[in-house]
């Protein structure tokens, strides 16, 4: 099974960036971590601060992978070009937030994202990417 996790803009930062809201791990830790609980899945690691390369990378996976983690970070409150790249994919993309967004600021309780996936987990931290690919899984199986 392959499944393909793509971050947005200030992701590359996690680990330093505002740790009170995001936590003191990178996502490189947290990913070496994440093999190991699920070891029989190809798991595919990308990160870009730029809208277009994240429209470039759903587009290069989204008809032949198993299924989309994606984190589209500040892009989530803004893109319209990720809303259609989610919609215009045969692969299912599930949303995360590491933080709870609707415990935040107003300008992130609006997702574009949201309406083009198959659901979203927001504010579980580092293991929403785990609880995702749990869905993946289950979902491939049944
Ligand atoms: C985020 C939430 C977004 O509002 C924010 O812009 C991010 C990270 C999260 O994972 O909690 O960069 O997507």
């Amino acid at each position: 099974m392959k499944i393909q996790i793509i971050n947005g803009p200030n992701l590359n930062l996690l680990g330093k960036r505002e740790t009170s809201i995001y936590g003191s791990q990178s996502f490189e830790d947290f990913l070496g971590k994440l093999r190991e609980r699920f070891p029989d899945i190809e798991l595919n690691y990308y990160q870009s601060n730029v809208e277009g390369e994240i429209v470039n990378k759903l587009h290069e996976v989204g008809f032949s992978f198993d299924g989309i983690i994606l984190n589209a970070g500040a892009y989530t409150h803004t893109s319209i070009a990720i809303h259609d790249a989610v919609g215009g994919i045969k692969t299912p993309v599930v949303e995360v937030h590491i933080s709870n967004v609707h415990a935040r600021e107003e300008f992130r309780h609006k997702s574009l994202i949201t309406s083009k996936a198959v659901g979203m987990l927001t504010g579980f931290g580092m293991e929403g990417y785990a609880m995702a690919i749990g869905y993946l899984v289950n979902k491939e199986k049944n």
